[in-house]
């Protein structure tokens, strides 16, 4: 059967895709960010994944205003990365768990999530970037299952919806019969607004007890609105759901392994946390 062996969520900025072909890990400015995977590096080094399941939002590469779905998943057996329009560099393409991807869509749709089901996805930073981070330059070892959540077009889906639908994912993933060992990410966040008067807006207070609520509590997030929650973190700081989706796979309480927080890169309060069932 297959197994959850734990949870990444991490800040997915453009200019960490720049970093990573000027070789800046060591910069100044950078270093603190870059070291938050250090830890990641030997977790997932001892975990040995198979698969990675990716909730994350595309930001108008393979979506746009004219066809954003609310929930999609990757079906395909092979995904390219694009840049969208930062600079930023492409990376090797990822080959598809065309399976489990297939088991999950079924899944979902039998729980009454009606998920648009794609033969055909590119890749923007949202996932390029994460997945870079953690295989940084190497052959990754792990195939993919990718689901788009939409944190651009309002209304977005609610945090409630996106713990539940990660609670129904992680089912999926549990009642699946290969022997695969499935890392789940959320990318994205947390709080950060890249336009109008306030651009640059940061929430750390907000950003800690999201973080904090995340193990035992991810409940907490539900009582926000997404209008509320860019209220609180800004208009992008809303990609928060895609970590709430991610925390909703592990079943019960889950506990923190690493935790990295660190103001600004970019425009962004990056993050970088490790979770796993407590
Ligand atoms: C930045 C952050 C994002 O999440 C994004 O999608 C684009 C840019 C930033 O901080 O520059
Ligand atoms: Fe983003």
């Amino acid at each position: 059967m297959a197994k959850i062996v734990g949870t990444i969520y991490t800040t997915h900025v453009p200019a960490i895709g720049n970093a990573i072909r000027n070789k800046k890990q060591d910069d100044p400015y950078w270093k603190p960010f870059f070291d938050g995977f250090n830890f990641v590096h030997d977790w997932v080094a001892q975990v040995q994944p198979t698969v990675a399941v990716v909730f994350y939002n595309d930001h108008g590469l393979g979506f746009w205003l004219d066809a954003l779905p609310t929930f999609a998943i990757g079906c395909a057996e092979e995904y390219k990365t694009k840049d969208e329009g930062w600079g930023i560099p492409t990376f090797t393409d990822f080959d598809g768990d065309t399976d489990l991807s297939w088991h999950i869509a079924d899944a979902l749709k039998r729980a009454d999530f009606d998920v648009v089901t794609c033969q055909e996805m590119y890749f923007d930073h949202a996932l390029a970037i994460p997945m870079e981070l953690t295989w940084p330059g190497v052959q990754r070892p792990i195939k993919i299952v990718p689901i788009e959540i939409n944190t651009v077009l309002f209304p977005i889906p609610s945090a409630a919806r996106c713990l539940a639908l990660g609670r129904a994912v992680g089912k999926a993933i549990e009642s699946y019969g290969k022997d695969e060992r499935v890392l789940v990410f959320g990318t994205g966040g947390l709080s950060h607004q890249l336009e109008g008067e306030r651009a640059g807006f940061i929430n750390k207070k907000f950003d800690l007890d999201f973080v904090d609520s995340l193990p035992t509590n991810p409940e907490w997030a539900t009582q926000f609105t997404g209008e509320e929650i860019a209220e609180s973190t800004g208009t992008q700081g809303v990609e928060l759901i895609n970590w709430l989706a991610a925390r909703g796979t592990i079943q019960g309480d889950a506990k923190t392994l690493h935790m990295n927080y660190h103001i600004p890169i970019s425009d962004t309060a990056a993050c970088t946390m490790v979770q796993v069932a407590a």
